[in-house]
């Protein structure tokens, strides 16, 4: 089963993540990345402002074509109890997603708020499937435990 891992991180946290789920699971991996200029000053204010609006950025690659894949796992940092609006963008520019499986995470610092249940909305109505959703908060990156039950369920769809 053929599996893509697509994932925004801004300071890091997710992106070690999904590197760790890409090497155990041997997915492929595109890092979204957003073309707004968010910096330590515009983060807070700007970023929680367009993910509370549930705001899509400009990101790249500007399409994500996941045809080829069986599964596809989404991970995005929480900013402002939703998901960032690159990850908004990036469920926006799926192409070939319908019909697919996905796993879902996102890392937070310890409040998730709706994040997963707006990323399941947005997939769903690209007809892709939700079988499975985790959250990350600071204890949950560092520890292993969670990142592992990940795994397990990433792995899990091989035999499926
Ligand atoms: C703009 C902004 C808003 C955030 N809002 C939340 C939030 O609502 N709830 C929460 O638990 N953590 C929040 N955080 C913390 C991040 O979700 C957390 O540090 C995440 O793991 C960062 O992932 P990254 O390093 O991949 O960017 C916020 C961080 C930023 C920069």
């Amino acid at each position: 089963m053929a599996r893509c891992i697509i994932y925004y991180s801004y300071s890091g946290t997710t992106r070690r993540l999904a590197k760790k789920v890409k090497a155990a699971c041997g997915a492929d991996s595109i890092e979204v990345t957003s073309n707004k200029t968010y910096n330590a000053l515009t983060v807070y204010p700007l970023g929680s402002y367009r993910a509370s609006k549930g705001e899509k950025d400009p990101i790249e690659p500007k399409k994500i074509d996941v045809t080829r894949y069986d599964l596809i796992i989404l991970g995005t940092p929480v900013w402002a109890w939703k998901p960032t609006p690159a990850m908004n963008a990036a469920i926006a520019a799926l192409k070939g997603c319908e019909g697919k499986k996905a796993i879902i995470f996102a890392t937070c610092g310890g409040q998730p708020g709706k994040t997963i249940d707006i990323m399941k909305k947005q997939l769903e109505s690209q007809g892709v499937k939700v079988i499975g959703d985790f959250i990350f908060n600071r204890k949950d990156v560092r520890d292993g435990k969670k990142i592992n039950e990940l795994i397990v369920s990433v792995n899990a769809t091989i035999t499926e």
